[in-house]
């Protein structure tokens, strides 16, 4: 899979969330583990899933199976998933709270992750690439701090205003074992890295540089003393107007971009020789039909002859007819 130089027709293909309950080989597996945290800790299972959609589909790249509260969950934070209703985390609103995490606590449940790497690396064709992944410190840190996911990102931005410093230190501890994690699966056999950075668009000017550049340049500068040459991506979901200096100023290899993100901005950034990942809307994967294919094609001719891997704007969504994904993995490579 080329991540860098000019675009290869047709550009490779693979979905976020291309594993998941969409599939009915994914609900099947997932009963099997019990809990989404039992499967993501359980090498064997969590290695299955990842290779489902490579089986069905023949994507380009695989994405391991797990998730971005796998760090808060690694460092003590106790993660639990409440079917329906997403995850729930034991609020950390103070320094006190925070004191609790520890970043020595992280090696068990992180060896069971780059487990599920060396397994996959062992199982996927050579020419499909093995992407390995975390979420970037901010959006971990709207997690941790509101203890559930949350519309407007209230309780960190919230924290970041009235104590810069003690948010800080939190921010520090995530990206600190980011780069462990990170480390640790390219050194397991992951073929590149994408940082997830969903919530990256609800921040005002200084405090986008502060949480959102700022660590994501560190974890990159720091993966990349280890391993000089692993390609990283980046997904700073809803920060098209930010995109130009993300790139500048972090590093990262190729920049993954939301459906809301304009052709002619990706288009300009893969001009200015970064890998553009992107960017159909999932609800488009949804609905199907020729509103869909013709988006496909839009997409495809938009980034021709461009360094360019074909994605999604976000994660599958659990509606998806598998029929609607086969079909746009024909579309793209005929
Ligand atoms: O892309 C992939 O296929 C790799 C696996 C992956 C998952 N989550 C699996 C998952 C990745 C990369 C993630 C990232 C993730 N997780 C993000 C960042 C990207 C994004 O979507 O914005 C975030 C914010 C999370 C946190 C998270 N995990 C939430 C809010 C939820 C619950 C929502 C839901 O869909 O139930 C999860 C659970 C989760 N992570 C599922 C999957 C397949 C569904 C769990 C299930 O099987 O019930």
């Amino acid at each position: 899979m080329p991540f860098t130089g000019t675009g290869v027709s047709p550009p490779p293909v693979w979905l976020m969330r291309q594993a998941g309950r969409y599939l009915p080989e994914y609900r099947k597996t997932r009963a099997e583990a019990g809990s989404f945290l039992d499967l993501c800790y359980t090498p064997r299972l969590a290695a299955e899933v990842t290779l489902q959609p490579i089986r069905r589909y023949g994507f380009d790249a695989a994405i391991l199976f797990s998730d971005i509260l796998i760090v808060p969950d690694a460092l003590g934070q106790g993660v639990r998933f409440v079917d329906g209703e997403g995850p729930r985390l034991d609020p950390v609103r103070t320094l006190e709270d925070l004191s609790r995490l520890a970043l020595s606590r992280t090696n068990d449940k992180f060896a069971l992750i780059c487990e599920t790497v060396e397994r996959l690396r062992q199982e996927l064709p050579r020419e499909t690439a093995l992407i390995g992944f975390c979420g970037a410190p901010w959006t971990v840190a709207t997690y941790v701090v509101e203890g559930r996911g949350s519309p407007d990102q209230s309780a960190a931005r919230s924290w970041a205003y009235r104590d810069r410093d003690g948010f800080a230190t939190l921010i520090e501890l995530l990206t600190d074992a980011s780069i462990d994690y990170l480390c640790g699966q390219v050194s397991a056999g992951a073929d590149a890295l994408q940082i997830f950075d969903s919530w990256a668009g609800s921040l005002a000017d200084d405090e986008f540089e502060r949480w959102v550049i700022g660590p994501t340049a560190k974890l990159v500068r720091e993966v990349r003393k280890r391993h000089p040459s692993v390609p990283i991506i980046g997904f700073p979901r809803g920060a098209a107007a930010h995109l130009d200096r993300y790139v500048a100023a972090t590093g990262i290899d190729g920049v993954s971009c939301d459906t809301a993100c304009p052709l002619g901005v990706m288009q300009g950034i893969a001009k200015g020789g970064t890998v553009v990942q992107g960017n159909l809307d999932p609800l488009l994967l949804v609905s199907g039909g020729t509103a869909l294919d013709h988006r496909i094609d839009d997409i495809c001719a938009a980034m021709s002859g461009l360094p360019f891997v074909f994605n999604l704007g976000h994660g599958i969504v659990p509606e998806t007819p598998p029929e609607h994904v086969a079909r746009l993995v024909q579309r793209i490579r005929t």
